[in-house]
């Protein structure tokens, strides 16, 4: 597993330090407690987290992508439904002793690769799912008094440098909270948080303020966060005011919006590309370029795609 990344910290007494006393991102947060109406009736008896590009579930890029920023604990907030969730980060003795006795080396090295080190996972259940931020309050005992990242297994990206390494190399300079953003079209504002910018070097831009799915007329911008935060704990603070904001739901944006002026805030434009993988098209969007990604598919896909816009 990675080494976990160190980020000087400012503002509340850091709770764990490295030998040189500075911050460290260890924990992170996967709220999986959504129902994914939009993917039924794929998603009526198979959790969305578990709909698999290519051949791995969106979750377990989610968990590969928080290792690779040195994340050590994994924290799930699950929902009514979502066991095979747990069931996919847990050993499958038969299936290992099977693949096993097969001489099926990679397939068994992959299946066991993929299952975090013994108490290094949690779970813990969003009874309701009364919306992100909600989600995320439930993880609040888990996470204690320290800085986390929160990752949304929907929102898939492709790179080379992952997301959220990014990110934690980003805090490492500015301290507080970082969200990961990007342009979008001004159409589409009504579907994200969107930020107001304070000074902008074109890779880092300041949050001088945050609103959750504002109209296209009244966005302040274009830049909105995706599903990438590193958060300080007093998040938990406004979180536990329970207010309901967009769509009658406990906004993980609200409460963010009030952190901006006590602690950093940023939004980092991270190198990669971003699928949203809880809308169908952006789905098969992901399916199509992971696939190309991939060397043992890029050129029968290709292929077959270059047949089909020629209409051959
Ligand atoms: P979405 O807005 O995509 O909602 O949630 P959803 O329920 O998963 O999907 P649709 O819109 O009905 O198709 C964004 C993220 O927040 C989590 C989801 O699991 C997803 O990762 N979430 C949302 C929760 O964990 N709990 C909630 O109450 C709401």
């Amino acid at each position: 597993m990675a080494k976990p990344v160190s980020v000087r910290w400012r503002g509340r007494t850091p709770a764990v330090q490295d030998r040189t006393g500075n911050m460290q991102i260890r924990k992170a947060v996967f709220p999986v407690g959504g129902l994914g109406t939009r993917f039924l009736p794929a998603t009526k008896a198979l959790p969305k987290e578990m709909l698999p590009i290519v051949d791995k579930p969106l979750i377990q890029y989610a968990v590969e992508e928080a290792r690779a920023a040195g994340i050590e604990e994994f924290i799930f907030v699950t929902g009514r439904g979502k066991t095979a969730i747990e069931d996919h980060f847990d050993h499958s003795y038969e299936l290992e002793d099977l693949l096993s006795s097969r001489d099926k080396d990679q397939a068994l090295a992959q299946i066991r690769d993929s299952v975090p080190p013994a108490g290094q996972v949690a779970y813990t259940r969003q009874q309701e799912p009364l919306g992100l931020g909600h989600a995320v309050w439930c993880a609040r005992n888990l996470i204690g008094d320290e800085p986390f990242a929160v990752l949304l297994a929907d929102d898939l990206i492709l790179g080379e440098d992952p997301c959220l390494r990014q990110m934690v190399e980003a805090a490492g300079e500015t301290g507080g909270n970082v969200v990961a953003v990007m342009d979008v079209p001004r159409e589409h504002t009504g579907r994200y948080g969107v930020l107001d910018v304070g000074a902008d070097d074109g890779r880092l831009a300041e949050v001088r303020g945050l609103v959750e799915k504002p109209d296209p007329a009244e966005a302040p911008s274009t830049l909105s966060v995706i599903g990438r935060y590193i958060l300080v704990p007093e998040v938990f603070d406004y979180l536990s005011q329970m207010e309901r904001g967009a769509g009658g739901e406990i906004q993980l944006t609200d409460a963010m919006a009030k952190l901006i002026g006590d602690h950093p805030f940023y939004g980092l434009r991270f190198t990669g590309t971003r699928f949203d993988c809880g809308d169908k098209l952006g789905f098969l969007k992901a399916t199509v370029a992971f696939g190309l990604a991939r060397d043992d598919l890029q050129e029968g896909l290709g292929a077959f795609l270059e047949d089909l816009v020629a209409g051959r």
